[in-house]
């Protein structure tokens, strides 16, 4: 199954990736209906603010309410001041409420769609960040989903506030005076055609400038994990430099956009003022003339504003929701990612649970990233429930790929994987997981103290489990030594451990899982020789009726096992008991006179 890969397909944000934010709106939608009341009591409301005044110029101030009826026709000067407040007042509690109302939806939406994309980042396969950029994905998950925000959280709600000021408006304008009203939509439907073609090129340029920050913010991300082997090799300037070109391409795509929203706003606040100007003009002429009345004008005048304001809001809402497109689009990439390796529709399960038995049949695998070169080639091998196997070999002969294979984490390209002589395509990955315990290459420790670090092998594991996988795994020697103790924080990555205690908590968590078949890869290779011993020989006790697969360069460190196989350039070359190998005149006999004599 392929894996969408971001950074090659960039559809161009379509108004319809928005549809997608549906499913996240929807649960909220009682509270929508509720700022949807609130917005037409407020809009209503600021509709009647123009015929107030109307009245008030015409009857109030002239003193003869009797005479016209009007809206607040009977009421007396005070009357109308009064009701014009009562106005404002009612204004101002709708405009306040749906302010809350949506800002709430906005930020819960957010809140459940970075959660939700970061769940699915999550079930993605080591393939899928092979070709995407963690600090891409960071930038989608906290820079996107703002842009969401913003739109979910108030432009929406403005927009549609000043649609309904602008349709009322025009209704309100209509209603007062027809000849003016059809002066300014003509002059409108004149104008709505450049303001659409601008729009369209901000639209463009937002995508562009996002996926610029997203570069940029994806380079610092990896070279902040980096920043020792940076500085040793004093390379902080041009890095800075890297940056800092990066940062530039973005600012410069922003300008570009900021430039034609410009334009964008130059044009329509000139259009809608000069319409209003050209029409009110008339409109002067038409009250001296004796057409309408002085309060009409007025009441005109405001209606005039309310739609030009609305006009322009909508103008700057749509640059918005353009933006949330493409922003959406870029999330839905990742909302939409299918894993590459997923459970089968109907998982076996797994027999002889306590136990594992391995067979790798006619294995050959590609890298999905690498497909010219076969990391794997026809690697057959049947490995016995309880036994324990070494795989030595040169640096890239694929001893890593065969654990990443048992694991899932790719799918093999040809022949099959068994697990106690079930496929494992054909297992629940929880369930294979749950029966593999490993012991990476390059030791993972999370920010969190050594206790909790350990525990990741086993959340449920009582304290006194954790501290028997840590005395076995030689942690407790140095962890007595810690301030704190187990309680002591580790720092981010464990940037607080040496390499071989980072080494040391990883055996712990891996003995606490106290899965049926352990993985070492290369597990005691930051140890000193006499910690290494000590390591192995709680690793000895960990084996006990333990499938094992260990990968070493140090064959002193494996002498114990019952075969070892060979691997070179994908493929087994030699196999056999450690002692029978050594008599043979093979690979392993060549490391291992090299090895020996050197020692
Ligand atoms: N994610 C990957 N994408 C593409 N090629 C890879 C990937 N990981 C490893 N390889 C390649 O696959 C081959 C086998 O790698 P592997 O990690 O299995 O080697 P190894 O035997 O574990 O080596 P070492 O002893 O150095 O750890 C190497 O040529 C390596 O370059
Ligand atoms: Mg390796």
């Amino acid at each position: 199954m392929p894996v969408s890969h971001p950074k090659q397909t960039k559809p161009v944000a379509k108004l319809s990736a928005l549809k997608a934010l549906w499913p996240f709106v929807r649960p909220y939608r009682v509270r929508m209906a509720l700022a949807f009341v609130l917005l037409c009591l407020g809009s209503a409301t600021i509709l009647l603010v123009p015929l107030a005044f109307r009245d008030l110029i015409d009857f109030g101030f002239g003193g003869h309410q009797q005479a016209g009826g009007g809206l607040l026709g009977s009421l007396s000067l005070n009357g109308h001041f009064i009701a014009l407040f009562g106005l404002a007042c009612l204004w101002a509690v709708t405009i306040a409420s749906r302010y809350y109302t949506v800002s709430w939806i906005g930020e819960r939406v957010t809140a459940d769609l970075r959660s939700a994309v970061y769940a699915r980042v999550l079930a993605q396969s080591p393939q899928f960040f092979e070709t995407l950029q963690t600090g891409e994905v960071l930038s989608r998950l906290t820079g996107d989903t703002t842009l969401i925000q913003t739109v979910v959280g108030s432009s929406v709600s403005m927009g549609l506030r000043s649609v309904f000021q602008f349709v009322g408006g025009m209704v309100m304008l209509a209603v007062t005076s027809l000849y003016l009203f059809s002066l300014i939509l003509g002059l409108m439907a004149v104008l709505m055609l450049p303001i659409f073609a601008i729009g369209r090129q901000v639209k463009k340029l937002s995508r562009e400038s996002q996926d610029k920050i997203a570069d940029a913010s994806a380079l610092a991300a990896e070279i902040l994990n980096a920043v020792p082997t940076v500085q040793a090799y004093t390379q902080e300037s041009r890095e800075a430099l890297r940056f800092s070109e990066r940062a530039e391409l973005s600012f410069m795509t922003a300008i570009r956009r900021s430039r034609f929203r410009s334009a964008l706003t130059v044009f329509v606040i000139t259009a809608v003022m000069g319409s209003i100007i050209f029409v009110l003009w008339i409109g002067a002429n038409q009250v001296n003339a004796g057409i309408m009345t002085g309060g009409q004008l007025a009441s005109f005048l405001i209606y005039a504003t309310l739609v030009s304001s609305g006009v322009s809001t909508i103008a700057e809402v749509w640059g918005d929701v353009m933006r949330a497109s493409g922003a959406t689009g870029r999330l839905l990439e990742l909302l939409q990612a299918e894993p590459a390796i997923v459970d089968s529709a109907v998982p076996q399960s797994l027999a002889n649970a306590g136990s594992a038995e391995i067979s790798f049949e006619n294995v050959s695998f590609r890298y999905p990233s690498r497909l010219q070169s076969a990391a794997l080639d026809a690697v057959s091998l049947v490995i016995s429930a309880g036994e324990s196997v070494a795989f030595i070999g040169p640096s890239g002969a694929g001893k890593t790929t065969l654990f990443q294979l048992l694991l899932r984490f790719y799918d093999v390209s040809q022949g099959r994987i068994t697990f106690n002589g079930c496929d494992i395509r054909e297992l629940s990955l929880q369930d294979l997981r749950g029966k593999i315990a490993i012991v990476p290459q390059d030791a993972v420790i999370f920010s969190a103290n050594a206790l909790e670090n350990i525990r990741y092998g086993r959340p449920d594991a009582s304290d006194a489990d954790v501290i028997a996988a840590a005395r076995l795994a030689q942690v407790e020697e140095f962890i007595a030594r810690l301030p704190d103790g187990y309680q002591t924080f580790l720092g981010e990555r464990g940037t607080r451990l040496s390499g071989g205690q980072r080494q040391r908590i990883a055996i712990a968590r891996a003995i606490l899982k106290n899965a049926p078949l352990l993985l070492l890869d290369e597990a005691t290779s930051a140890l000193d020789a006499e910690s290494e011993i000590l390591v192995q020989q709680g690793l000895n006790a960990a084996m006990q009726g333990r499938t094992t697969l260990i990968i070493a360069h140090r064959l002193a460190t494996v002498n114990k096992v019952d075969r070892i196989i060979v691997l070179d350039q994908g493929s087994i070359v030699e196999t056999g008991a450690p002692e029978d190998l050594r008599k043979q005149s093979g690979l392993y006999a060549k490391l291992a006179n090299l090895q020996f004599d050197v020692n």
